[in-house]
């Protein structure tokens, strides 16, 4: 998590095959979104370190979800563009696409798990589907995973028999199966009752304390500022400010995220 870390750098410089040298892990160019007329993404450049923390906050409509699907690729720029790993997205074949797809693992609000399935075969037919993973394998990596987050116990139950808290978690550990080395979450906890959110930002807070990359849009301002790295705000469709979570947080330098928190935490 500690990005400026020297040792750190020295090993990431030495160590790693070529694509893997960059120290940036997925950057946004000039990135426009122009759905008829209206720019949801404005030309937002952003660079995430490896290991980094972004939490990204803003009022509803500003383009943060829009931001997290460019990175996965659920949404293609108009122009501009997504560099994973140093490597653009733009142009590449449907194969590489997929490959740099996989890089990046989301989860979101509503957690999108198959109703019918028990949380261990949620976790393990993503591994199958998208990895082509020996169904044993995916099996033992989902207990591992949902050990990680808590839930063993839940392996056998189906998504309606585990709490929303519970659901989240499984939905990261279905992320987590695919090995991502980028995790974005889009208001993870939003449809959560504060009690259940707390343990999914518990979790999340364990996989950043990990050293995984992730960006965050969420509304949890304690979370932004304690576990993140930086937070970045956006107004209509473009980055307003960004730096380190207290000062961005504590002594915001423009109008719009004075108002902003001011609506939010009172500050
Ligand atoms: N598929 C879409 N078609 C048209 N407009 C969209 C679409 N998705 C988002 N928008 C618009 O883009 C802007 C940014 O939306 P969004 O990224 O969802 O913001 P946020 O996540 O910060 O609430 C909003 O004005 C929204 O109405
Ligand atoms: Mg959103």
């Amino acid at each position: 998590m500690n990005v400026t870390d020297p040792d750190e750098d020295m090993h990431t410089f030495t160590d790693k095959a070529s694509d893997e040298t960059s120290d940036i892990s997925a950057e946004a160019r000039k990135v426009v979104v122009d759905f008829t007329g209206h720019k949801a993404l404005n030309s937002v450049d952003l660079k995430l370190a490896r290991g980094e923390v972004v939490a990204l906050i803003g009022p509803s409509g500003s383009g943060k979800s829009t931001l997290l699907r460019t990175f996965n690729h659920l949404q293609e720029p108009t122009s501009g563009e997504i560099l994973i790993g140093g490597k653009p997205t733009t142009g590449s074949s449907r194969a590489d696409l997929l490959a740099l797809r996989r890089k990046v693992g989301m989860c979101f609000q509503s957690f999108n798990l198959f109703p019918h399935l028990t949380a261990l075969e949620n976790i393990e037919l993503a591994q199958v589907h998208a990895l082509g993973r020996p169904r044993k394998e995916a099996k033992e990596r989902g207990r591992e995973l949902l050990q990680r987050v808590g839930l063993e116990a839940k392996a056998d139950h189906k998504p309606a028999n585990c709490s929303g808290g519970q659901q989240q978690r499984i939905a990261i550990a279905r992320a987590l199966a695919l090995d991502p080395e980028i995790m974005l979450f889009d208001e993870p906890t939003s449809a959560l009752d504060p009690e259940l959110g707390v343990e999914v930002l518990n979790v999340m807070r364990e996989l950043a304390e990990s050293g995984m990359t992730m960006m965050v849009a969420t509304h949890e301002m304690h979370f932004a500022e304690d576990v993140a790295d930086r937070v970045i705000f956006m107004a209509d469709g473009q980055i307003l400010e960004s730096g380190e979570p207290s000062v961005v947080l504590r002594t915001p330098q423009h109008a719009r995220t004075q108002k902003f928190l001011q609506a939010v935490i009172g500050r």
